[in-house]
């Protein structure tokens, strides 16, 4: 069960935010292998399309 689960489709999204999250959450393996976690992220869309819940859940899925 993932924090994304609760997000209602945007499976491409999902699949990006998964990855950041895991960045985030091993931040020395991806160290060693020269790969670093992006400093920022910018949701873009129209009112009430789930911008804040993605980034509720991201949170909520690294941990931060
Ligand atoms: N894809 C989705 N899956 C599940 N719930 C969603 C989805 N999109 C929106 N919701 C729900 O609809 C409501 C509005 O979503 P949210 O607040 O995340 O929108 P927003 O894009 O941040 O809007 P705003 O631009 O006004 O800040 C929330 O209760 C959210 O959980
Ligand atoms: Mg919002």
């Amino acid at each position: 069960m993932s924090a994304f689960d609760k997000i209602i489709g945007y499976k491409q999204a999902k699949h990006e935010l998964a990855q950041i999250a895991d960045t985030l959450k091993n931040g020395e393996v991806y160290k060693a292998l020269g790969v670093s976690s992006p400093r920022g992220l910018l949701l873009h869309g129209v009112p009430g399309v789930g911008k804040s819940l993605m980034a509720q859940c991201l949170i909520e899925e690294s941990g931060r």
